[in-house]
């Protein structure tokens, strides 16, 4: 039996929530725009990294042109590894940040900077700072889902595809953590490594919604789907998964479970990776609500929705929405991230083999 402090509960308000607008073009503009952005992303040298849950297209567009479309783990290290001066990163603003503490040096560009993430929202630097020193002797764990100052305060990084080996390891070695900002993710690695963690108290607004009693009566009319579960969601949604994983765990199990229908509790905008990683199976989306309850993302993140198209072409246009993080920051956030990259790098089976529930 685990127990964890209670602190302020940081979810986000559904007022600071915005409406999740997904962009539709005609045909012919879409083509025109997907012709003009790979013609700039050669003459720029610029690389594209897109997150699974962003649009089709611009995932279709990292791998058209020599970019990469991942997980957030893998995402930062594509951006470490990448030749290209500048990189373009589709996904939350935490994914740009974390490209740009490590690669300082290039010029980092987003198609939209308003592109948030719940979780970094509900871990204000200054607030976590003074929750940290209340915990001097213990060891600072962040999810890469937080701003550059949070990270720049941790000793670790880690992301849902890690976050469980890092922590085995830091109980082997006899560390008291503090965990942030997800509680949910916090709750479901403290039960898998042992440990024993002071969780900070945020939430994902997309992933909290997915509901344990719909899924259960769901799985119920699908007796012989397994479920696919992104470790963001509540413990009532985990606990009925055949797989718990990131992202790429979740695409992967598609592909190699033996099973032709999966229900799937995680953003939507991974369809589009497991129906090619599984072409013949099918897919359901878990349930995120019940009667009376409002759903504003309904299984889609606003910001990552905020990437689209035309944000794309203009920014490749202008320049504008430029990454920057303060030097110092910089300086400081790097060594958690870096620490994460080398762990998963000597451990690269583990991370995306084990972390079945
Ligand atoms: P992954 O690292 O599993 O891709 O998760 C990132 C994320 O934001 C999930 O909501
Ligand atoms: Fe953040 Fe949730 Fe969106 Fe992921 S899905 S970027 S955790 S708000």
């Amino acid at each position: 039996m685990h127990t964890a402090t209670l602190i302020q509960d940081y979810r986000l308000p559904p007022e600071r929530v915005p409406q999740t607008v997904v962009e539709t073009l005609a045909r012919d503009e879409r083509d025109e725009c997907i012709r003009r952005i790979k013609r700039l992303l050669q003459e720029q040298d610029a690389a594209l990294v897109a997150h699974y849950y962003t649009d089709a297209d611009l995932q279709l567009l990292a791998d058209e042109t020599g970019g990469h479309v991942s997980d957030s783990l893998d995402m930062a290290r594509f951006g470490y590894e990448a030749d290209a001066q500048t990189l373009i990163v589709c996904g939350v603003r935490f994914m740009g940040e974390t490209a740009k503490i490590l690669n300082p040096e290039k010029r980092v560009l987003m198609p939209d900077l308003n592109a948030d993430c719940s979780l970094d929202l509900g871990c204000p630097a200054d607030e976590f700072g003074r929750f940290c020193a209340q915990y001097p002797d213990h060891t600072v764990v962040v999810y890469a889902n937080t701003s550059a100052a949070v990270k720049a305060r941790a000793d670790w990084m880690v992301t849902s595809g890690s976050a469980v080996d890092v922590v085995k390891h830091l109980v082997a070695t006899g560390e008291k953590i503090i965990w942030a900002p997800d509680k949910y993710l916090g709750e479901y690695v403290q039960a898998q490594a042992g440990a024993e963690m002071i969780l900070w108290q945020g939430s994902c607004i997309v992933h909290e919604e997915f509901k344990g009693k719909e899924l259960a009566e769901l799985k119920r009319r699908h007796p012989r789907a397994k479920v696919l579960v992104h470790p963001e969601s509540p413990a009532s949604v985990i606990e009925q998964a055949d797989v718990v994983s990131s992202t790429t765990g979740i695409i992967k199990a598609a592909g190699e479970l033996d099973a032709d229908t999966f229900i799937v509790a995680t953003d939507k905008g991974i369809f589009y990776k497991m129906k090619q990683a599984a072409p013949d199976k099918r897919f359901i989306e878990a349930p995120t609500a019940g009667k009376g309850a409002t759903c504003k993302s309904c299984g889609h993140c606003p910001w990552m929705a905020m990437n689209s198209l035309t944000k794309l072409l203009a920014t490749l246009e202008s320049g504008n929405n430029e990454i920057f993080v303060d030097a110092a920051i910089i300086e400081r956030a790097k060594a958690p991230i870096k620490r994460l990259l080398d762990f998963a790098g000597q451990r690269k089976q583990l991370i995306y083999g084990n972390n079945d529930a």
